[in-house]
């Protein structure tokens, strides 16, 4: 089985544990910034990945969001990995949530792999080797942004963001046909991978909420920079826009 087929099959195992979520008892606790929680379904699918991912490849770093986390560098692999991307949405089971991994090799990411349980949707893309949706090769669409749907993100745990994050939206509202706003990163990247939006922006998003989804954009196709167009790196957190290169 190669690296790709192993991490797959490690997410769909704990795309099945979210499907079998105990609702009752989702172990629900706040963290620092608004409306922001953690559950004991992301700390328990962060630590099957941590080992899990860590058996595969020994001497990987492992950067999550809920755990301990190792220390990124150039140099070396790492995985860069977000247990649950849309918790609240969990939370609600409005079913817009995923998990993401993402395997970065030298300060690159190699390969992303981004699975909605809900729709039984696997996302993978590996470097230099295109992008697919259950197999199936995807492309970024091809309609300028005046015919496009505009995707975005609210930054929500950060507060100081909340009325440049509207004012953007409602701009590119006027230049698009409409705009959404789905409540996991991730899935929008992938959105924009598989053409079915034409651009997203978020004005503040950590490694692990873009890392594998970036890498789906390119491979479709499509570009991914910070908003003011700078390269995005796995470092730090920073803002996003991706798109079709159309925009
Ligand atoms: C969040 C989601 C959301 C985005 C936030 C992220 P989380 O991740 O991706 O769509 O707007 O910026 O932090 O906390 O649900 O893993
Ligand atoms: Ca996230
Ligand atoms: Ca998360």
């Amino acid at each position: 089985m190669s690296t790709l087929e192993s991490i797959t099959q490690i997410v769909k195992n704990c795309g099945a544990i979210m499907l079998g979520a105990d609702r009752r008892s989702l172990g629900i606790d706040e963290k620092a910034g608004p409306a922001n929680f953690v559950t004991e379904y992301d700390k328990k699918i962060e630590n099957i990945l941590r080992e899990e991912l860590l058996s595969l490849l020994p001497d990987a770093g492992f950067i999550g969001e809920e755990g301990e986390q190792a220390l990124f560098s150039d140099k070396g692999r790492f995985f860069i990995v977000d247990p649950i991307d849309g918790t609240t949405n969990f939370i609600k089971d409005y079913k817009q949530s995923c998990i993401s991994v993402a395997l970065i090799e030298d300060g690159e990411a190699s390969i992303g792999v981004v699975y909605n349980p809900y729709s039984d949707e696997m996302f993978t893309a590996q470097k230099g080797q295109g992008a697919f949706c259950n197999g199936k090769e995807i492309r970024v669409s091809r309609q300028p942004l005046e015919n496009g749907i505009v995707l975005f993100g609210t930054s929500p745990y950060y507060e100081e963001l909340n009325e440049e994050s509207f004012k953007k939206a409602f701009e590119y509202f006027k230049k698009a046909l409409d705009i959404r706003r789905s409540g996991s990163a991730a899935l929008d990247l992938c959105s924009i991978a598989a053409g079915r939006a034409e651009l997203y922006f978020e004005l503040r998003l950590s490694p692990w909420d873009f890392a594998a989804g970036a890498l789906l954009v390119k491979e479709a196709g499509g570009r991914v920079t910070t908003v003011d167009g700078q390269e995005i790196t796995y470092d730090k957190p920073c803002s996003v826009l991706a798109s079709n290169g159309l925009g």
